[in-house]
């Protein structure tokens, strides 16, 4: 019999970044009592890495944006393969969200008479990103968590949830445990939303910190949801190279919007080589149009830097390749230039990117005004996720809610920068909203002893194994990061994800032979190995979708097959646990497109 503490709430959020949050803020308004757990301290979360804005078409800087304009910009971003409703809901829900936080105290950037600023950002048609200098994700995050901790939300700081608890097909609860002491808890209640972000840590360059090992991708997939779509990982394009021990650090596309452009070791604006046909009407052909769209102008066309990421991670990684690139195997990218456009250039970019200012003349001893930053692209977001019904969020598994990263659809092959945070804010609060309701028409389920008692089982078996005799979770975890980094990553392969999945096998034997010394209190080694489990099935997921998508589209790049196909034109990849405990995978096709959204789409192009 496993030793536990028992707490109970109607609905229990898993994660604490954006999307938990305003899930959170949301349930607790409906009345019904809201626990909290969350991997790390309340507020360290990657939303604070979408530094450069929130997408929402608020008109203010440009009044020809408007909901169908941005929907239309989201879906050409994510290839025609998102989830139509979703976009749909995002890019009409939006403004509301924003002007919502600013009500609850963000401090937003200004135009000059006093409206919510917004920038230029990639793939969006007007200047759409409402923003706080660099710092867009952080103040969101301080502004949810204040709006928040005044409405009684539960919060269960530095808890790893290691399965969900299931009384028949329904959800009613998760087991996890303390990082800090080690005790086992259990957390009973009517509806779960998973809000737990991304899978960035089963790469070996990302911008995602420690917590990101896929926990509610593989906690709703072990409980019976589908995943979709999870072939497709966002690489953002700029991320730092050097000094190696910050490699993959985030570089803003606040940059770029800002002006910021990308060069070759020859000084060449490489981004003008290769225009996406169904860009180049949208794109500047000259530096001299490119930076007039950069200061406003509504009659230029934006530079190529600001192209979807996809293509332009791809531009960078093709100039590696090619020999071209800096010393430490990236490109230049450099806002000091705008000093020649600009009187007050320098103070302009201190202003603007304060965040980027700091990171490299603190981490790399560069100073951004006056010469440009070294970067490559680094693993950042995952467009897949589980797979929720578009209004309310809810997966296939009753009681079981999923918003933000580790949820699917809005995005399709391919995210706009920005979109993630007004995605957190919308169907946060949705998943919020919709599990308030569940609950409210539920009763708590019964508690299965025999789960808990084999979880917890499994979770202390480490500890007799000991160090000695078992394998060391920081090099299997590092083996798995290297190995999907060089197999999976930007560029793809038939044969090279074939070997990645003949690894994922060697490694997960391995990771049942983990060892691990001292005891449960602050052990990061055994904290490692419980989170190995969940990298291993993202993994293998991310794997198995990508073979099975045999074309080119968004972020997926085949060299195997470098075109799209109209075979994959409206599918999804879906996975998910079969009977045998293996993983399973289809192909679904899309649902069929509303009318008038297939026109707004229409008359956009
Ligand atoms: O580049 C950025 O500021 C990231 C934004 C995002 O991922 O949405």
């Amino acid at each position: 019999m496993a030793d536990y503490e028992t707490f109970t709430h109607d609905v229990l959020v898993i994660g604490a970044g954006g999307a938990g949050l305003r899930a959170a803020i949301e349930a607790s308004a409906v009345g019904v009592k809201v626990g909290m757990v969350c991997k790390s301290l309340l507020g360290k979360a990657h939303t604070v890495m979408a530094e450069g804005g929130i997408a929402a078409a608020l008109a203010n800087v440009d009044d020809r944006d408007n909901w169908q304009v941005h929907f239309s910009d989201t879906m050409r971003g994510g290839q025609y393969v998102n989830n139509w409703r979703m976009a749909e809901l995002h890019a009409k829900e939006a403004p509301a969200r924003v002007r919502e936080l600013e009500a609850w105290g963000a401090v937003f950037d200004r135009t000059k008479d006093g409206r919510i600023l917004q920038r230029n950002f990639g793939g969006h048609k007007y200047p759409r990103l409402a923003h706080v200098g660099d710092r867009t994700g952080l103040e969101m995050i301080r502004t949810l968590q204040d709006h928040g901790v005044h409405q009684g939300i539960d919060v269960h700081m530095e808890h790893t949830i290691l399965t969900l608890l299931k009384d028949g097909d329904r959800v009613v609860g998760a087991f996890g445990y303390d990082r800090e002491r080690g005790r086992f808890k259990v957390f009973r209640a009517k509806a779960v939303v998973l809000a737990t972000g991304g899978i960035g840590r089963a790469f070996k360059i990302t911008s995602n910190s420690w917590e990101y090992t896929g926990d509610g991708h593989s906690l709703g997939y072990q409980a019976g949801a589908e995943l979709i779509d999870m072939e497709f990982i966002q690489f953002h394009p700029t991320g730092m190279v050097w000094p190696p021990s910050v490699r993959g650090i985030l570089v803003t596309e606040g940059v770029r919007g800002e002006g910021g452009i990308l060069t070759n070791k020859e000084g060449r604006r490489f981004m003008f080589d290769d225009i996406p046909e169904n860009y180049k009407a949208q794109t500047a052909e000259s530096e001299e149009e490119g930076w007039r769209y950069c200061q406003g102008d509504k009659n230029a066309r934006r530079p190529p830097e600001l192209l979807t990421r996809d293509h332009v991670a791809r531009c960078i990684v093709r100039e590696i390749k090619a020999g071209r690139g800096s010393l430490h195997g990236g490109v230049f990218l450099d806002i000091s230039w705008i000093k020649s456009k600009l009187p007050n250039g320098e103070d302009y970019i201190k202003r603007k990117l304060p965040s980027m200012y700091h990171q490299f003349k603190q981490l790399a001893d560069i100073d951004i005004t006056q010469a440009p930053m070294e970067v490559g692209p680094t693993t950042h977001y995952v467009m897949g996720g589980i797979r929720v019904d578009s209004d309310t969020q809810m997966a296939r598994v009753p009681g079981l809610f999923a918003a933000g990263e580790c949820a699917a659809g809005i995005n399709g092959a391919n995210r706009l920068g920005g979109n993630s945070l007004s995605d957190l804010l919308v169907f946060g609060k949705r998943a919020g909203e919709f599990a308030a309701k569940f609950a409210q028409e539920h009763s708590l389920g019964g508690i299965d002893a025999a789960q808990i008692g084999e979880t917890a089982r499994r979770a202390l078996e480490p500890f007799d194994r000991g160090t000695t005799a078992g394998e060391s979770p920081y090099q299997v975890q590092k083996d798995l990061q290297e190995m999907m980094q060089d197999n999976v990553g930007i560029v793809r392969r038939e044969d090279e994800m074939a070997t990645a999945l003949e690894g994922i096998d060697a490694l997960t034997e391995r990771a049942q032979r983990i060892g691990v010394e001292g005891n449960r209190e602050f052990n990061p080694g055994w904290h490692t190995a419980l989170d190995l489990p969940n990298l291993l099935t993202v993994s293998e997921a991310v794997t198995r979708a990508a073979l099975e998508r045999k074309e080119s589209r968004g972020a997926q790049f085949r060299e195997d097959y470098p075109d799209k196909s109209a075979e994959f034109a409206e599918v999804n990849t879906v996975v998910w646990k079969g009977d045998d405990g293996r993983m399973q995978i289809r192909r679904d096709a899309l649902p069929e497109i509303r009318e008038d959204l297939k026109r707004v789409i229409e008359e956009m192009k």
